[in-house]
C-alpha cells in the first residue's frame, strides 16, 4: 500500500453490527472477532489445519500489524483462526445453498485457504485445486477491497460441525499491511442482509435546535427477488433503553428497487442514542437490522455573558506588522478594550483587531477587557515581541480535504464567510490555508509565480479575509512541481517568498512531493534538511510574520531537527482519511515527537477529517463515528496539533459546530505551556494520554479502542500525583468533585472521556 495513511479511501468506519434472524432467533452467521494467530514468514504447511500455532502470536483483525508489534514489517505474513461450523447456521438461513467467507480489508494482496485448500485471492473465489505459486509476485494493490468468497454449502473444503481453519496468507510490499477490518470477519449463509442494503451513511444525521433529521434507505439489490415488509426506526437512549423515537411503515421492495424514510424529531440532543433500523419481510418474518450511533452534543451552549477565547499567550516578530484578534463568545455587539498595550499597537474597540507594529523586543503583560450588555470578562494576555511566532498551535482551515485540487477563489471565501457566521471565528479559528491547486501552469516572463483562473485576484482575496480578522495561508514545494502537478517553487524561493509576502501571506505549507527528483536516492540528511533551510533563508528577508509548516512526511524524523531549521510546524506522518484506521493509527503513535514540541515548534499529524470532505470535488460525510470524532478532537487537542478543519464549512451542523467550539478543549490545545501529551498507561485495546497544563493541572484522555463500552481508571500513581484532584468533564464543561487515588469512567466504544486534573 502507499503510504501508511492512504490505507483507507472509501471505507466504512461506522461500527455497526449487522444482525439476521429468523422466528427462531436463530443466527445464520458467525463472526471470527476473536482468537486469530499471526505470524510473519512464509511456509506453505501454514495452510495445513493440522499445524500446531498455539505458539503464534495473538492479533486483532480489524488494524494493521504495524500497530500491534511490526512497526517496519513488510513482506509476507500468515494469519490462522479456528472456528466450529455448525449446521443449525444451514437450518437458520434464508437462503440455503452458499456459504459466504468474509474476511474485511486486506493490505495489499491475501491467498486464502479453509482446511488446507485454497478458497479465494485478492478478493476472487478460487477452485480448489488453485495453483498458488507466485503468490508474492506484486500485482495492483487491493488495500480498500472487502474480500469475500463463496463456497456452495457441500463445498468439501467447508466441515460441517467439525473444526474448521481459516489460514491467510498476506503479503505487503510497503507500508501499513494485513488485515484491517473495518468490518469484521465472519462466515455466514446468505440472507438478507446480503440482499438487502441499508444505506445508514450517505444521508447523515443532522442536528439544529435540538431537531435531528435524516434519510436512511433500503436497497432491494437482487434482480429477481421481491420482498415486501416493515421498515422502521427506533432510537433509544444508551443509558436505559429508553425510546426517543420510532416510525415504521409498510413497504415493498422489488428486484433493484430502493426505499427511502426520511425522519425528524425534537429531543434532548445531549444524550447519547443509538439509531436501530429494522426491516421485517412479511413473508418468512425474518428481520434485518443495522444499527448507528446518534450524534450527542456534549458542548453547552455558550453563555451570554462575554468569554474571551483563544489563546493567551501571542508572539510577534520585532517591527514585523502585528494582526491579531481578540475573540470572546456572548451576546453582541461587545466592545474590546485593553491595558497596558506595548507601544506601537492599537485595539480596535468594535472588531477586536489588535494591530500595528512593535519596536521593542519583550513580554507585554496586557490585560484585555470585553463587554456587552450582559457583563464584562477581564483577562491577561501576554504578548511576546522577539523572534518566535506561533507560541500555540495555529487554528484554521485548509481546502485539502474538502475540495482538493478543485479549490478555487469562491470556495474560499465561502469558507471565510461560514467561519464567521457558525461562529468559529468567535473561538481562535483563524487561519485560511489555501492548499494544492493554486498556482498558474507557467510563470511569468520575469520568474515570478502567478495563481491561475481558479484565483483571480489573490491580493483581493487575501485582504478580504485579513479586514475579518483571518489570516492568510498558502502552499507550495521545494520541487519544481507540487503534489498535485502544478508549479513549485524550485530555484525561485527568494522571489516566491516576496510574493507571499507582497500577497498578505501568513502562512506556508511546504511540500516535498517532486523534490524527490533533486534529492534522487539521497535520503541523508543534510538532503532532508537542505530545502527547508533555503525556503527559510528567503522567508527571513521579507519581514513578514509568516508561519512556516513543513510537509515531507516525517522523513528523517523530522521533529528532531524540524525547530533548529526555523519551522513552525511539521508533519510527522503521510496524508490522513476519514476512517478510524487512519486517524487512530497516526494520532495514537505520535508519542516518539511528544519531547519536541513547543510554543514555536509543533508536530502536525495532519489536518481534521470531521464534516463533509473528500479531497473534491464530490464530497462526502467523514466516515467517523459520533464517538470517533469525540476522539479525534480530544486526542488533537491532547497532542497539542495545529488544528486545522478539512471539511465544508457550508455544511456544519449543530454537532460538527459544537466539536469544534468548546473552549474548555480547545484550550488544552491552545495552553501556553506547550506541551505535548504523552501515554501514561497502555492496555489492550485503552490507552490514556496525559498533557501537562501552565497552571500546573493536567488534562487526560481516556480512551476506549476496543469495540465494546468499557470501565477505564485512571490512577493516580500512572499520572504521578498524589492526595486529592479536582476533576473537571472537559467536553461537558462541568465540575466533577474531588477525587482522590483514582478516577473511573464508563467509555463507549472507540470513544473518550477528556478531563482535567487539578490538585485541591
Ligand atoms: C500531499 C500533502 C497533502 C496535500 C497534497 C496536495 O499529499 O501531504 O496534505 O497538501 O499533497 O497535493
Amino acid at each position: 500500500m502507499k503510504l501508511f495513511s492512504i490505507a483507507a479511501l472509501c471505507l466504512i468506519t461506522v461500527v455497526f453490527v449487522q444482525s439476521c434472524k429468523n422466528n427462531n432467533n436463530a443466527e445464520s452467521i458467525i463472526v471470527l472477532e476473536k482468537g486469530w494467530k499471526f505470524q510473519t514468514g512464509d511456509d506453505n504447511k501454514w495452510s495445513d489445519p493440522t499445524f500446531n500455532d498455539s505458539r503464534w502470536h495473538n492479533i486483532l483483525i480489524d488494524r494493521y500489524y504495524e500497530l500491534q508489534g511490526w512497526p517496519e514489517y513488510n513482506g509476507i505474513s500468515w494469519y490462522r483462526k479456528k472456528f466450529f461450523l455448525p449446521s443449525s447456521m444451514k437450518e437458520a438461513a434464508y437462503m440455503k445453498d452458499s456459504v459466504q467467507i468474509f474476511l474485511g480489508m486486506i493490505d495489499d494482496l491475501d491467498l486464502a485457504y479453509l482446511n488446507g485448500k485454497p478458497i479465494g485471492m485478492d478478493g476472487k473465489n478460487v477452485p480448489e485445486n488453485f495453483d498458488t505459486t507466485g503468490f508474492s509476485k506484486y500485482r495492483p494493490s487491493l488495500y480498500d477491497t472487502y474480500r469475500k468468497y463463496m463456497l456452495a454449502v457441500n463445498d468439501p473444503r467447508l466441515r460441517w460441525d467439525a473444526e474448521n481453519v481459516i489460514a491467510v496468507k498476506v503479503y505487503d510490499p510497503h507500508y501499513a499491511g494485513g488485515f484491517w477490518g473495518p468490518m469484521l470477519p465472519s462466515i455466514s449463509m446468505i440472507d438478507l442482509r446480503d440482499m438487502l442494503k441499508f444505506d445508514i451513511k450517505s444521508s447523515p444525521f443532522k442536528v439544529v435546535n435540538d431537531s435531528l433529521t435524516k434519510v436512511f434507505s433500503i436497497k432491494n439489490i437482487t434482480s429477481k427477488s421481491d420482498f415486501s415488509g416493515k421498515l422502521s426506526v427506533k432510537i433509544l437512549t444508551i443509558e436505559n433503553g429508553e425510546v426517543v423515537y420510532a416510525t415504521t411503515k409498510n413497504i415493498d421492495l422489488k428486484a433493484g428497487n430502493n426505499v427511502e424514510m426520511p425522519f425528524s424529531y425534537k429531543t434532548d440532543v445531549s444524550k447519547p442514542c443509538t439509531a436501530i433500523y429494522t426491516f421485517i419481510d412479511n413473508s418468512t418474518t425474518r428481520t434485518h437490522k443495522v444499527s448507528q450511533e446518534v450524534p450527542f452534543i456534549l458542548t453547552p451552549k455558550p453563555a451570554q455573558t462575554p468569554r474571551i477565547t483563544g489563546a493567551k499567550v501571542y508572539g510577534a516578530r520585532l517591527g514585523n506588522q502585528f494582526i491579531y484578534r481578540v475573540t470572546a463568545t456572548g451576546a453582541k455587539p461587545m466592545s474590546f478594550t485593553a491595558k497596558d498595550l506595548p507601544d506601537g499597537l492599537t485595539l480596535e474597540t468594535s472588531t477586536g483587531v489588535m494591530s500595528g507594529s512593535v519596536k521593542n523586543a519583550g513580554e507585554y503583560k496586557t490585560i484585555l477587557t470585553v463587554k456587552n450588555e450582559k457583563g464584562e470578562m477581564s483577562r491577561e494576555f501576554k504578548i511576546i515581541i522577539g523572534n518566535t511566532i506561533a507560541l500555540t498551535p495555529p487554528m484554521g482551515w485548509n481546502s485539502w480535504n474538502c475540495w482538493g485540487l478543485s479549490v478555487d477563489d469562491s470556495k474560499v471565501r465561502q469558507a471565510i464567510d461560514y467561519m464567521v457566521s457558525a461562529g468559529l471565528a468567535d473561538h481562535g479559528w483563524s487561519y485560511i490555508n489555501i492548499d494544492d491547486g493554486w498556482e498558474a501552469a507557467s510563470r511569468k516572463a520575469d520568474g515570478s509565480l502567478v495563481p491561475n483562473e481558479k484565483f483571480p485576484d489573490m491580493k483581493n482575496l487575501s485582504d478580504y479575509l485579513h479586514s475579518k480578522g483571518f489570516k492568510f495561508g498558502i502552499y507550495s514545494s521545494p520541487g519544481p512541481k507540487t503534489c498535485g502537478g502544478y508549479l513549485g517553487s524550485y530555484q525561485h524561493e527568494l522571489q516566491d517568498a516576496q510574493s507571499w509576502a507582497s500577497w498578505g501571506v501568513d502562512y506556508i505549507k511546504y511540500d516535498w512531493c517532486s523534490y524527490d527528483e533533486i534529492a534522487g536516492k539521497d535520503n541523508s540528511l543534510p538532503m532532508l534538511k537542505k530545502p527547508y533551510d533555503v525556503l527559510r533563508k528567503s522567508l527571513d528577508k521579507v519581514n513578514r510574520d509568516i508561519l512556516y509548516s513543513f510537509c515531507q512526511y516525517g522523513k528523517g524524523n523530522v521533529w528532531e531537527w524540524g525547530g533548529e531549521l526555523g519551522g513552525n510546524c511539521w508533519r510527522t506522518t503521510g496524508d490522513i482519511f476519514d476512517n478510524w484506521a487512519s486517524m487512530t493509527g497516526i494520532g495514537f503513535n505520535q508519542a516518539p515527537s511528544s519531547p519536541y514540541a513547543k510554543p514555536g515548534n509543533w508536530n502536525d499529524p495532519d489536518m481534521m477529517i470531521l464534516g463533509w470532505v473528500g479531497w473534491g470535488p464530490s464530497l462526502h460525510p467523514t466516515n467517523l463515528t459520533i464517538n470517533e470524532q469525540y476522539t479525534h478532537v480530544s486526542l488533537w487537542c491532547l497532542l497539542a496539533a495545529p488544528l486545522l478543519l478539512g471539511n465544508d464549512l457550508s455544511r456544519l451542523d449543530d454537532f460538527t459546530i459544537g466539536l469544534l467550539t468548546n473552549e474548555d478543549v480547545l484550550e488544552i490545545d491552545q495552553d501556553a505551556l506547550g506541551k505535548q501529551a504523552v501515554p501514561i498507561y497502555k492496555q489492550g485495546e485503552i490507552q490514556i494520554w496525559a498533557k501537562d497544563l501552565e497552571d500546573g493541572s493536567k488534562a487526560v484522555g481516556l480512551f476506549n479502542l476496543s469495540r465494546t463500552t468499557k470501565k477505564i481508571t485512571l490512577n493516580w500513581t500512572d499520572l504521578k500525583v498524589e492526595g486529592k484532584q479536582i476533576l473537571r468533564d472537559l467536553w461537558r464543561q462541568k465540575d466533577l468533585g474531588e477525587f482522590e487515588g483514582k478516577f473511573e469512567a464508563e467509555v463507549f466504544t472507540h470513544g473518550v472521556v477528556f478531563v482535567k486534573l487539578k490538585a485541591k
